[in-house]
């Protein structure tokens, strides 16, 4: 029973046919880029390029921005061949079942509901600090004891943010097509608050404020024991503010703000003419955010002096510093639409995800039938809203976003150097998109990953491993008997599917 066995390209496109698992095939190139920037827009520019740019980076955090977008960029490059190849539900788990065989697969299934159940969670956390901020701007107060805590301990119930998941599961319920209907409204709104901050923001712009662009290399950052970057353990590199080390350790955060647009391969099944239009989907989505995650830098930067900018919600308060308090409430509402998009997009990710592993067998398979009328995994729907809620809900996780970036990086890094391996091994297959100058790109993509990683701190890193050895343990006693590919290859029947 090999954990390197692999599940053939083929076999993948096959089971999408399977009447018991088919999902809907209707979304178009726009729908994918849509649901691109309704993700990748979220907790990250309204929040991050503030906090980065006062602690890290100072105006260069518009770098910071750049490296980031171009680590996502080589990554994205990776997706899109991928997706382009093997358009079948679950994303980086599906193309690496495909090539590295079944335990990468799984790692890599299990990485990926990692970040999109805990991003979710911290997103529609941070949704809840801004709907209250936005009640009491327009004087409503939401009461302190079932809303967000600055020090949010066990015991105290953020009920705004399960209301929020909760609504958001029931619409994914509904059918992924309704819900990107409201996806594609919310997401107007904030393109359009976005769009607002950097057009008004430009009138407030002083040319003193980038000078110095990169502030000169301050102390090292207070960092030791588990709270130190691995790379400071294990290199002894220093982490700083500012300077070039603060630019690129401010890199290795706002790589948050791009998280998502590896979601779009996640929907690969669901779109109409996959080979075309989900690179289009991934890189246009990531293209759009950079341009505007960069503008929003430049222009706050040149608002307000770095030092100055308030680490919580710095686009609001850049207006209300240059009296325009009307601004700073339109801001606060944009918010918390843009960010209603971000957990809902994040949950579909996790739901797709599940659902491949159960088809595969990895995880039991009845959990995945799609319900008759609606098309959707309503079982596994209702299974991620209720552990993100509790997790959104009641636990105190303001911390985790590192969580996040950490399981993407690894799938990033495992689904880049997959690309020359699938290319080796099936030479044959039909790439609608190929990634230029393989491996050398593959290798350069995974690099770039590996070393944001190791700027992650060590606490991150033994939290990760937890998470794995949970995986490791579920891998072992069900995933590796259970699995169809393994049931084929032993020649045993692959038992039906139960209908309700
Ligand atoms: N990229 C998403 C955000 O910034 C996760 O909220």
């Amino acid at each position: 029973m090999s954990v390197m066995r692999t599940k053939s390209i083929e076999h993948s496109l096959e089971d999408t046919e399977d009447p018991e698992f088919k999902l809907k095939k209707n979304l178009t190139a726009i729908d994918l880029t849509v649901f691109g920037i309704g993700v990748v827009i979220g907790a990250g520019i309204f929040t991050l390029t503030g906090r980065v740019a006062a602690q890290y980076a100072g105006p260069g955090v518009v770098f910071s921005f750049v490296i980031a977008a171009i680590c996502c960029a080589l990554a994205a490059l990776c997706y899109a061949e991928f997706a382009s190849t093997v358009p079948v539900a679950g994303s980086a788990y599906t193309f690496s079942y495909a090539t590295l065989g079944e335990l990468v697969a799984w790692v890599i299934g299990w990485d990926l509901l990692l970040e999109l159940m805990l991003g979710a969670s911290v997103v529609a956390q941070g949704w809840s600090t801004y709907l209250v901020t936005f009640l009491d701007e327009i004087g409503i107060t939401w009461p302190a004891s079932i809303g967000p805590a600055s020090d949010f301990g066990w015991g105290h119930v953020n009920l705004a943010a399960i209301l929020l998941v909760a609504v958001l599961g029931a619409l994914i319920a509904i059918g992924i097509k309704e819900s990107l209907r409201v996806n594609l409204v919310l997401v107007g709104v904030k393109l359009f608050i976005v769009l607002f901050v950097i057009v008004a923001g430009l009138f407030y712009v002083s040319g003193a404020n980038y000078d110095p662009f990169i502030p000169d290399a301050a102390d090292p950052i207070e960092a030791s024991g588990l709270t130190q970057p691995l790379i400071q353990w294990a290199f002894g590199v220093e982490p700083q503010t500012f300077g070039v080390l603060g630019i690129i350790s401010a890199a290795s955060v706002v790589f948050f703000a791009y998280i998502g647009f590896d979601v779009v391969a996640t929907t690969a099944e669901e779109a109409r003419n996959p080979q075309r239009d989900l690179p289009r989907g991934i890189l246009g989505s990531l293209a759009i955010c950079t341009l505007l995650y960069v503008a929003v830098a430049l222009v706050i930067t040149g608002m307000v002096p770095y030092d100055k900018i308030d680490p919580d919600a710095a686009l609001a308060s850049a207006f209300t510093s240059v009296g325009r308090d009307g601004f700073a409430t339109l801001i606060a509402a944009g918010a918390v639409a843009g960010l209603t998009t971000v957990v809902m997009t994040l949950l579909i990710g996790a739901i797709r995800v599940v659902f491949a592993m159960c088809r595969d067998g990895l995880l039991p398979p009845r959990f995945a039938r799609t319900h008759p009328s609606t098309g959707t995994p309503i079982r596994i729907t209702a299974a991620i809203t209720l552990t993100v809620a509790v997790i959104a809900g009641l636990t105190p996780i303001g911390k985790l976003e590192e969580m996040v970036n950490i399981g993407t990086l690894t799938a990033f890094t495992l689904v880049a150097l997959a690309v020359p391996v699938l290319r080796h091994t099936r030479p044959d297959l039909d790439r609608a998109f190929h990634v230029p100058w393989s491996p050398a790109v593959p290798v350069l993509a995974a690099l770039v990953c590996v070393y944001l990683m190791l700027n992650l701190s060590i606490e991150t890193w033994l939290r990760f491993l937890i998470w794995m050895a949970l995986g490791f343990i579920i891998y072992f006693l069900y995933g590796r008997t259970h699995s169809r590919v393994g049931l084929r290859e032993r020649g045993e029947a692959v038992a039906p599917v139960e209908v309700d």
